[in-house]
């Protein structure tokens, strides 16, 4: 059936009886049914089975032969030729194909992806779906991904498993070293080059390590910062959970983008991950305040995406509480954070 495939559907091209051609099709469908595999070998490229059960079932329920030809001449295409943009590898001819990639700003996650090294120890980590949805969109293999606020590492775990190169910057010695420990546990399929920097974000000179390291530049950076001061990363005075006021904040944050953002290519993308905070009886959206530091620096706004926000320990044990809180005193309790996605100019 596998190599009969491409041929069934070139045939039909040339027939001229459409009772025919969706006997093709009929059997065609039943044989692909019938296989226990998820997807298909053609032309050693794998295709989902679903997918190909969708396009020929749209083929069957056409009802005059034009429209049929152009549903079947449309698989042929999607099953022999690729169409690609510039800024990731996925194969527009196959678009249906991913449906696990969300194109909707309102992300629902669930579980956490726990697979391999990825743990949810690292107190203020994100979760991997969220780099491993990103990289997808925003990278091709092979490319640079620059991440200045490392944590645990999720962004560079999730680049080594999809082909990306990435450098890693983080503050804390310390979380740098065992980041560094845990993602050499990990298979590199892809000989994929990881970097490891122990230094400030807002001071570093970035242009000094990239010659260095004879980098020329990213295609895709990724922000994931403190949220000001809700969890404490160090005592550090450099670290932006210790900014003494949000202004103090925003500066070291916008010294950041100042560092990074002269080394991401033109027309490729950024993302910063970001929550909002409450002090005093007042909302402080800190989201907002960041995205506008991007904005200051000529990068376009393409998206804002709201994902929902697990509820951390600490909070779990004290819902009722927050809950009674709500109630007296009229704001809301936390559920989300934002993404916000950059187009350089
Ligand atoms: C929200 S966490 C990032 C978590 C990461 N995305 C992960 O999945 O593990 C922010 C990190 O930024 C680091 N950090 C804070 N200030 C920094 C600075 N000035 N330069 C570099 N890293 C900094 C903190 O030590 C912390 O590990």
């Amino acid at each position: 059936m596998k190599n009969n495939l491409i041929n069934i559907i070139s045939d039909s091209l040339k027939k001229t009886e459409l009772t025919e051609i969706k006997n093709d099709f009929s059997d065609l469908l039943f044989e692909i049914r019938r296989s226990k595999k998820k997807d298909v070998l053609i032309n050693d490229i794998s295709i989902k089975k679903d997918f190909l059960i969708g396009e020929i079932n749209q083929i069957l329920e056409t009802h005059t032969l034009e429209r049929t030809k152009y549903y079947i001449k449309r698989l042929m295409k999607s099953l022999t030729e690729t169409k690609h943009n510039k800024i990731n590898d996925l194969n527009l001819n196959r678009w249906k194909e991913y449906d696990d990639i969300i194109t909707d700003s309102l992300w629902i996650l669930s579980k956490r992806d726990s697979s391999g090294v990825h743990h949810a120890g690292y107190w203020g980590n994100f979760i991997p779906q969220i780099p491993n949805q990103l990289l997808r969109r925003y990278t091709k293999k092979g490319e640079w991904v620059l991440d200045p606020f490392l944590g645990s590492g999720t962004t560079l775990i999730e680049a080594q498993r999809l082909g990306r190169n990435a450098i890693g910057i983080e503050l804390s010695k310390k979380v740098l070293n065992q980041t560094k420990k845990t993602i050499s546990k990990e298979k590199n399929p892809y000989s994929v080059k990881l970097k490891f920097l122990n230094e400030d974000s807002s001071e570093i000179n970035l242009k000094r390590f990239l010659d260095e390291s004879a980098i020329k530049s990213f295609q895709f950076q990724i922000y994931h910062p403190p949220y000001w001061d809700i969890i404490k990363f160090s005592n550090n005075k450099s670290d932006l959970s210790n900014a003494k006021s949000l202004n103090d904040f925003l500066t070291k944050f916008g010294k950041v983008l100042d560092n990074c953002l002269p080394y991401l290519d033109k027309k490729r993308f950024a993302a910063v991950v970001i929550g909002d905070k409450y002090s005093d009886g007042e909302w402080i959206p800190l989201g907002f305040y960041v995205m506008q530091e991007f904005i200051n620096r000529g990068m376009i706004l393409k998206s804002t995406i709201v994902k929902n926000f697990d509820e951390t320990t600490a909070k779990r044990n004290q819902k009722e509480l927050w809950r009674y809180r709500a109630l007296a005193g009229g704001f809301y309790v936390f559920k989300h954070e934002y993404i916000f996605i950059f187009q350089k100019k």
